[in-house]
């Protein structure tokens, strides 16, 4: 499994170019590809679910041409689609089945569409019935009410007569009806549609009319109930449109600014602004409700922290957008209630269903219901912990929970999932969000690190990770569980369950008490040999990272610079002989009444040296940009001086 690990985030600044708006840019494509005439679009989203359209286009005939920078060039067909059998494969792309459905049963050829299985499960029916009662023949090729579907489309002389009336229903999704009156002007003849209960996510069918009338087709509607394409309409290019930025993508930085930016460097999204045709601007009002301090431009907006609460909100206007409020609501006072939500459950996934269990994993306090969903925000009886999220093929999920990392270190499974609208946002995520700073120290065996370590994270009130001492306590719980050191999955399965805590001056493994088992010489030796096993490096690496915490970590052990933390700004490689550092480990033995003899120490010590530096996993090395500090002639107080000193120089750089 694919996964990015996100440490703890403490900042958010900067500005973004949002990326184009898969609503808008899969509507133009199939008006422009539909319409009368060349249209220029600038600005489109490259995506999976764009790709998707752009392949079935090719597949009919139309051959959109890539001009380059997200602009692309249409010759449209006027109305006469010049394939008129083919097969098409629509991924998981909701705008672009449902609208082709639509558009295909019109079009008068034999047609099959097909897309991966989420897809098959997500319903089709309602749109489906709308169009036979326009004379369609549409079959399902497998479950009655789902994709695929096998289409024969319409003849010219089943066209009828002008005034006719499709009922469909409002409620499930709206993209049905966007289909279906996006189709409609192939008919030719005067045709309305009537809307069957409350019609939900109503912005998104104001798109679709906006869009509609900028091909030439004004689409005459009474209130959200009645739709009506009058007799003769037909799409005419309107030579070039300009694709917004993609309003649900910018809720993920305006968020982060409402939960990170200071007052005086807000996030700025460009791309949307106040003239926006998306219902998703609103997300912009939900926050500020909730307390963040927002602005507003022709086509930017920006995000600042404000004293955050939380509300109850209907989230029929901003279904997408309204999932990054679920995550907002761990920042906010108090309960957030998401209502009329219902949509959520046939999207990419239920996300109802999906939202509520990651968000538990974090331990949040999370209800939900059909059509709702509740969080009540961490307090100190229920800190949040870090937690491994699904995202469940939904590039929503993957987005939104990357937010929570500004509470905790998470770790995010499977985050390519964001190519269905947004390839590179964790490239514009970590652009924006800023880490908690760590410094990684590593170093040989006995070189002080820890020592080290300890007291600068003490000087600069940071959390301090002794990276080593987990791979003792899995040598340790793994002789106890009688798995052999050399068994490797063996012992990566007991890394992966190791029950510790670590407070100051004491570690307990199940509850008990082990600061001194862990350093015996057999556990110093065991613990060298698990830590070349990659299975047990893989199965502690998120274990690791989970200490990276606000207001900073200090890591020591052998890869902190190389692996577990390759972005820490500050790395060091703290080393001295073998024959200094077996004197100190000596006299440290001798401090607590140990006897001990010099030269088992040095060859003990140089063995484990050797199996450090030379295993093929993670070795012991300095990394081309870490520090070297020789302590070879260096007391403790000294080396401490030494990193802190560098620390106050890489934070003024
Ligand atoms: O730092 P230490 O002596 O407590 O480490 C114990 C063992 O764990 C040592 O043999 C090297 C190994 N180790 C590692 O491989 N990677 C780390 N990050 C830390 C320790």
């Amino acid at each position: 499994m694919n996964f990015i690990d996100l440490p703890r985030m403490q900042a958010a600044h900067g500005a973004m170019r949002l990326p184009g708006s898969k609503s808008i840019s899969n509507r133009v494509l199939l008006l422009a590809a539909l319409a009368e005439g060349v249209t220029d679009v600038r600005g489109l989203l490259a995506s999976d679910d764009t790709a998707r359209m752009l392949e079935a286009l090719r597949s009919l005939g139309v051959e959109p041409v890539e001009l380059g920078e997200g602009n692309w060039r249409v010759q449209g067909c006027a109305g006469r689609v010049p394939v008129l059998r083919a097969e098409l494969f629509l991924g998981n792309a909701g705008t672009a089945f449902r609208s082709l459905t639509a558009a295909l049963a019109l079009a008068g050829g034999e047609y099959v569409l097909k897309g991966v299985p989420r897809m098959h499960e997500r319903p089709i029916g309602d749109l489906v019935d709308a169009l036979a009662q326009l004379g369609a023949d549409i079959r399902y090729l497998d479950k009655a009410g789902y994709p695929p579907l096998q289409i024969r489309g319409l003849k010219t002389e089943d066209r009828g007569e002008n005034n006719k009336v499709v009922k469909i229903r409002g409620d499930v999704s709206s993209q049905f009806l966007t289909g279906v009156l996006m189709a409609l002007p192939l008919t030719g003849v005067e045709t309305s549609v009537e809307v069957e209960g409350e019609l939900i996510s109503r912005p998104y069918v104001e798109i679709t009319l906006n869009l509609m009338a900028r091909f030439g087709v004004r689409v005459h509607r009474q209130g959200w109930q009645s739709f009506t394409v009058p007799a003769g309409a037909r799409y005419v290019s309107p030579g070039v449109v300009q694709v917004e930025g993609d309003a649900s993508s910018a809720s993920y930085f305006l968020a982060l600014g409402a939960i990170g930016a200071a007052l005086d460097h807000p996030v700025r999204v460009e791309g949307v602004g106040r003239d926006s045709i998306q219902g998703d601007v609103r997300f912009a009002e939900a926050l500020a409700q909730m307390g963040a301090v927002m602005d507003m431009g022709q086509d930017w907006m920006t995000a600042a922290r404000g004293d955050l609460q939380g509300i109850t909100l209907d989230c029929n206007h901003i279904p997408d957008a309204a999932m990054t409020l679920a995550i907002v609501a761990l920042f906010a006072k108090g309960e957030t209630r998401l209502t009329n939500i219902a949509s959520w459950r046939v999207k990419e996934t239920d996300r109802i269903a999906a939202m509520a269990k990651e968000l538990g994993k974090l331990g949040a306090r999370v209800e939900a219901g059909d059509d709702y969903l509740s969080i009540i925000p961490p307090d100190a009886g229920h800190p949040l912990q870090p937690a491994i999220i699904d995202t469940y093929d939904d590039h929503r999920m993957a987005m939104c929970f990357s937010l929570a990392s500004f509470a905790v270190p998470l770790r995010i499974n499977d985050p390519a999932c964001t190519a269905k609208t947004f390839p590179d946002y964790f490239d514009a995520f970590t652009r924006i969000a800023r880490p908690a700073p760590v410094i990684a120290i590593d170093g040989p065996t006995a070189s002080g690190k820890g020592t080290v370590s300890a007291r600068v994270a003490a000087a600069l009130g940071f959390h301090y990770l002794d990276s080593g001492a987990l791979y003792r306590l899995t040598a340790l719980a793994a002789r106890e569980a009688g798995v052999d050191w050399a068994d490797e999955a063996g012992v990566a399965a007991v890394a992966a369950r190791l029950d510790v805590a670590f407070a100051e001056n004491s570690v307990r493994l199940n509850g008990r008490e082990v600061g001194e088992a862990i350093r015996s010489e057999a556990i110093s030796a065991g613990a060298s040999k698990v830590a070349a096993l990659p299975a047990v490096r893989e199965a502690l690496l998120f274990r690791q990272r989970a200490f990276h915490r606000a207001p900073g970590l200090v890591g020591d052990g052998r890869d902190m610079a190389s692996v577990v933390f390759p972005v820490a700004p500050l790395k060091i490689f703290l080393t001295a002989s073998a024959s200094v550092r077996a004197e100190r480990r000596m006299k440290q033995l001798q401090e607590r009444g140990v006897s001990a003899d010099y030269a088992a120490i040095l060859a003990d010590l140089e063995a484990r040296d050797q199996r450090d530096r030379e295993r093929p996993v993670a070795p012991l090395r300095q990394e081309p940009d870490a520090r070297l500090l020789d302590t070879e002639h260096m007391g403790i107080e000294a080396a401490v001086a030494q990193v802190l000193a560098w620390w106050r120089e890489v934070q003024h750089a």
